[in-house]
């Protein structure tokens, strides 16, 4: 028993410098294959240069932070982080199921450890998320007897949690994603309890629930900027033009909006150079900020594409073909691709964010992280 489990931590052990070695090796291959190499002459020495330096006149660049990186559980991820990024998202402990689960009772204390943890180490916190349909308790919907709530008593629930969310981190959060992933594919508006409830199934009211999102935010903190995120934006031009759609709507509102996030969590052929470029463009044209908020390209090819936790979970992107030389190169190869496009449009980006940190820790089964990689850096195309 006792030689299994000393065998199963050494193995862990192995397991964890192996990740971190090919952590390294990856950043290698996206300073050399990306268009920036011009910047970063020397990050082929031994001492390789941190991504938010080599990036530092272009955008922020940071990652998706779980429970265990900000609490000291994964020294090796909180070194990771601090090197490379100079910006931070929290990967769950924001959103309303963990921070307010029950009706009376805010758990603080993790997402305050968050943002310490960022403030503590130069990195710029961002909020994820307020009102979202995903991770949300069922009783945000329901009154004590468990019938659904009226229009104006959401609206006062999701008010109170805005307030007191956005309130709480008020001048130490610098922006918020208010509202996520509120788009079917198609750029219609998901027919979640929000839509539902605040809509009245009337036209006319069918963008309130977004609108008053972002009025309570602004309230909350004046100086917070305020942003639209969701996913395959970079894919889908109907979804894109919803998003646009969006941002128009709310200004036309006189509301605040600073920028939209392109989630981007792509495959080895998704999203390609040129529907990325279109949709950084078409919303860079709307006068706010694009972010690239959870990159993440996963090596599996089969399936579905999009985003959706519903659908997608660590074990169903597994890949067991990840780790293929052929694999590998392709994977690198992408990643330098959306970020020639990033590096082009930098007037209009201001961040990218991985989503996570390294590939034991992600949400995603099939080597999604740029920080992970086997491929040795010389025998890739510049692209
Ligand atoms: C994911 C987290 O990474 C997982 O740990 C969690 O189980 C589900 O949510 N879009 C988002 C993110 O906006 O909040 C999601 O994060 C991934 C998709």
């Amino acid at each position: 028993m006792l030689f299994t489990s000393v065998n199963r931590s050494f193995q862990v052990n192995i397991n964890i410098k192996e990740t971190i070695m090919k952590t390294k090796k990856l950043l290698h291959v996206i300073f050399l294959s990306s268009t920036v190499l011009c910047f970063v002459g020397n990050a082929v020495g031994s001492e390789k240069p941190a991504l938010k330096d080599v990036y530092k006149d272009h955008f922020l660049i940071g990652g998706a932070f779980n429970r265990r990186l900000v609490s000291g559980k994964d020294p090796n991820a909180a070194e990771i982080a601090i090197k490379h990024f100079n910006t931070a998202t929290p990967e769950n402990d924001m959103k309303w199921l963990l921070i307010h689960p029950k009706p009376d009772q805010y758990n603080w204390e993790p997402a305050d450890r968050f943002v310490d943890f960022a403030l503590k180490n130069n990195m710029v916190p961002i909020g994820h998320c307020l009102v979202w349909h995903g991770q949300v308790p069922r009783w945000t919907f329901r009154d004590d007897s468990g019938n659904p709530l009226t229009r104006n008593e959401l609206l006062a629930r999701m008010k109170d949690h805005i307030t007191s969310v956005v309130g709480r981190y008020k001048g130490r959060v610098k922006g918020w994603d208010v509202v996520n992933e509120a788009l079917n594919d198609d750029g219609t508006l998901r027919n979640s309890q929000w839509l539902r409830i605040i809509g009245e199934g009337k036209p006319e009211q069918e963008y309130d629930y977004i609108a008053k999102a972002f009025e309570y935010a602004h309230q909350a903190d004046p100086n917070a900027e305020l942003y639209y995120n969701d996913y395959s934006l970079d894919t889908s031009k109907e979804k894109c033009d919803g998003a646009v759609k969006i941002v128009k709507y709310l200004k036309s509102k006189g509301l605040r909006i600073d920028g939209v996030g392109i989630q981007l969590h792509g495959g080895l052929d998704y999203p390609d150079k040129e529907s990325l470029d279109g949709s950084i463009t078409a919303l860079a044209e709307t006068g706010v900020k694009v972010m690239i908020t959870e990159l993440d390209i996963r090596t599996r090819a089969r399936g579905y594409r999009g985003a959706d936790i519903g659908r997608i979970n660590r074990q169903s992107t597994s890949d067991s073909n990840a780790d293929a030389e052929q694999t590998q190169q392709r994977l690198a190869q992408k990643y330098a691709e959306l970020f020639s496009v990033f590096v082009k449009h930098k007037k209009d980006i201001s961040r990218v964010t991985f989503w996570g940190v390294y590939d034991r820790t992600s949400w995603i089964g099939a080597l999604p992280c740029c920080l992970t990689g086997t491929i040795s850096p010389n025998r890739l195309s510049m692209p």
